[in-house]
Parts: structure tokens; C-alpha cells; sequence
């Protein structure tokens, strides 16, 4: 019984940390990383960080994008430059699966998808 109990509230701390963790969106944050620093020091003054954790570029295009935030302001170190663009394109690459934004996620959470058709 005791034993049973244990496994019940085992697995309903899971669940409530699973839910914290959907509910803090790692989506909105510079994911974690020896760049992190730099990226946000460069990158978050004119936006989000969610305008970059949504793309999902290949290299070519993280290159392009770094140089244009460059010509409008953006402050990057010419040697952060490239460890930049390999910051960006390993964590927002092209093969990484679609973002999904903070609301769409709660909702599909707390609704049932509304593909459950009769
Ligand atoms: C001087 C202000 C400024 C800084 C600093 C800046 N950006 Fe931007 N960024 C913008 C603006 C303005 C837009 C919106 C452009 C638009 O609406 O097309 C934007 C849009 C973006 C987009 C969306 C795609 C696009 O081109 O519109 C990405 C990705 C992006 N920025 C990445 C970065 C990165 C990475 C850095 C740091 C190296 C950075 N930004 C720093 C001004 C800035």
C-alpha cells in the first residue's frame, strides 16, 4: 500500500515538474553554452530572444543574418563573429524540428487537439 502511495506521488512530482518545464518555455531562451553570454550581450537589444530561437537556418543563412544585425548595430566582437554563426546554426539549424511557440504548447497541453474528429 505504502509502496503503491510512493509510486502515485512518484509519478505526480514527474508530472508537475514536466509541466514547470513546459510552462518556463526553454523556447524563449539563448540555449546554454560558452557563446550564450556573447549572443545575448549582442543580440538582445533591439528584440526577444525568441526572434532567434524560432528560425531554423543553415549556415549559409545564420551568416547572412549575423552580418545584416551587424550592419544595423548589432555589436558583435569580429572574433565572436564565426563562433557565433556555429552557435546559431548548431542550435537553429535547418534538421532541428519546427518551434513551437509558448501558447500553442500550453493550449495543446490543457485542450485535446481538436484533430479528434467523430
Ligand atoms: C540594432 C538592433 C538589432 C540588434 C542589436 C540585433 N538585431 Fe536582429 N533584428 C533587428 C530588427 C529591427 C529585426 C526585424 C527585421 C524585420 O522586421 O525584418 C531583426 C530581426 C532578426 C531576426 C529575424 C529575421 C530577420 O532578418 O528579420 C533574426 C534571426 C535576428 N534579428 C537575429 C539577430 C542576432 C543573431 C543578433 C545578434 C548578433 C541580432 N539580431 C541583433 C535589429 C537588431
Amino acid at each position: 500500500m505504502s509502496k503503491l502511495s510512493a509510486s502515485i506521488l512518484g509519478i505526480a512530482l514527474v508530472g508537475a515538474a514536466a509541466s514547470v518545464t513546459a510552462q518556463s518555455s526553454p523556447n524563449e531562451q539563448l540555449p546554454a553554452g560558452p557563446m550564450q553570454v556573447k549572443a545575448a550581450a549582442a543580440c538582445s537589444n533591439c528584440h526577444e530572444a525568441r526572434i532567434i530561437v524560432q528560425q531554423r537556418l543553415s549556415k549559409a543563412a545564420w551568416t547572412k543574418e549575423m552580418d545584416k544585425m551587424v550592419k544595423w548595430g548589432a555589436e558583435v566582437d569580429p572574433k565572436e563573429r564565426d563562433g557565433l554563426i556555429d552557435y546559431f546554426s548548431a542550435n537553429f539549424g535547418p534538421d532541428l524540428p519546427a518551434y513551437v511557440a509558448p501558447n500553442s504548447a500550453v493550449a495543446t497541453a490543457s485542450k485535446s487537439p481538436a484533430k479528434a474528429k467523430h
